[in-house]
């Protein structure tokens, strides 16, 4: 069946074409829904329930296989939903998104596969700090150690970093069946990690493959010749045989080494999962294998598309501070893509900008200071961000609030360190 004519079976309320213009949708109205892509199709179901008549609304993470752009956009039409006679309940992983579509928060914690305890509802201040803090003021108990925190500098002040290597990267394009995306000319250090940023179809993926070799520029004789190591967006497991077989044989260097054991490996908590066959683990899981595979080949530059997609809040902090102490450690470089706003913010000393049109064309801008390209992003997106002054989070301006409108007039999208 058709997208439209799925919409059009459970069509309940007058706002069909409302909600495909706000998801994003009337380009693939006449598509089959199994030939979607994984946003389109996430898009879409937001869409299919928010196209019907009810007294609660259900959304199990809803900014799934979106960007920035399209998760704030999907917070602002589930938001819409709300009337004095209906209630919406959601599951959500990206903090901001939830900062931005919460009233209330309910915290869940226990033991993964054992038993989970729902919190009562708190504010989304209150609720998301309990998340991060571990611990429930109302009832005394704490649910984890150790707090998270995203003090930007904390990981980076334990180590003198000395970024004594430059590279450099010519001007490039590359066409992509209709897409062409430009590249403009940019230089990296090591002890660095490159944020890139960018609406969905913008080619940051193509970018990649690009800094990887796999693909070819244009011009062939601007292919790049770095030793990289590529965690890639789409993990498909053909590896017939355990994790621990897995890590042998790809990184056993690595997987040997005590550091590595210590600083990657345990963090990552693979250890549960060492002796589980390849082809049975979960996304969260797979990714975080696929992670430690990235990190542990003994190359100059890491590219990491999308690490934070099937993580939950807490294994992306987590992730997070290993790739970050990482590179610090290693002396290397890192590009990463990144949706999460926090785990952006978390990893990025410099950014690359992708400006155009999704699908279409396309530009990367070389790597600049986090503040300007931040603010260059978020102003695209015409978002302000402020910070927490409790654990220095993030945290989305509500359109047209009273910070909203002053930080926009004073072109200050983005935030830095106090
Ligand atoms: N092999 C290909 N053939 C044709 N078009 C492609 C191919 N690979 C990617 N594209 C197109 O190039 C654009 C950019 O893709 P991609 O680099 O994956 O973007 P991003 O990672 O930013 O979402 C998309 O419109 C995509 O459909
Ligand atoms: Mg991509």
């Amino acid at each position: 069946m058709s997208v439209s004519d799925m919409l059009d079976s459970k069509l309940e309320l007058d706002n069909k074409q409302r909600l495909c213009d706000e998801l994003e949708l009337n380009h693939v109205l006449d598509r089959d829904v199994s030939q979607l892509s994984g946003g389109e199709l996430q898009r879409f179901a937001i869409a299919m329930s928010c196209i019907q008549k009810a007294d609660v609304y259900m959304f199990d993470e809803p900014s799934s296989y979106l960007d920035v752009k399209q998760r704030l956009k999907a917070a602002e039409v589930i938001r819409s939903l709300l009337s004095p006679s209906c209630y919406v309940i959601a599951v959500e992983h990206d903090l901001s998104v939830l900062d931005y579509l919460s009233d209330f928060i309910c915290c869940l914690y226990g033991k993964p596969s054992m038993y989970g305890v729902v919190t009562m509802p708190y504010s989304v201040r209150e609720g998301i700090n309990i998340f991060l803090d571990g611990f429930i003021p109302t009832e005394n108990l704490r649910f984890r150690e150790e707090s998270l925190s995203f003090k930007m500098m904390e990981t980076a002040e334990e180590f003198v970093v000395d970024k004594t290597g430059h590279y450099q990267y010519p001007a490039m394009t590359k066409t992509m069946g209709n897409f062409k995306l430009t590249v403009e000319a940019g230089s990296f250090t090591n002890s660095e990690i490159v944020v890139m940023l960018g609406e969905n179809g913008t080619g940051k993926t193509t970018f990649v493959r690009l800094l990887a070799g796999v693909i070819s520029p244009d011009i062939e004789s601007d292919k790049m010749e770095l030793s990289v190591s590529l965690k890639p967006q789409t993990i498909s497991p053909k590896f017939p045989g355990t994790v621990r077989m897995l890590l042998l044989k790809q990184i056993k260097g690595a997987f040997m080494h005590p550091q590595f054991q210590s600083d990657v490996l345990k963090p990552m908590n693979l250890d549960n999962i060492m002796d589980q066959e390849v082809k049975t683990l979960s996304g969260g899981e797979l990714q975080r294998v696929a992670i430690v595979l990235a990190l542990g080949k003994p190359v100059s530059v890491y590219l990491l598309d999308e690490p934070s997609s099937f993580l939950d809040s807490e294994q992306r902090i987590i992730a997070s501070k290993v790739i970050k102490r990482f590179i610090l450690h290693a002396k290397k470089t890192a590009f990463v893509i990144e949706h999460d706003f926090i785990m952006a913010t978390y990893l990025a000393d410099r950014v690359i900008v992708f400006e155009g049109q999704p699908a279409i064309s396309a530009t990367a801008t070389p790597p600049q200071s986090l503040l300007s390209g931040m603010n260059r992003f978020l102003a695209s997106l015409q978002i302000t961000f402020r910070r927490d002054p409790t654990n220095f989070r993030p945290r989305v301006n509500k359109l047209n609030s009273i910070k909203d409108r002053e930080q926009k007039a004073m072109g200050n999208y983005f935030f830095l360190e106090e």
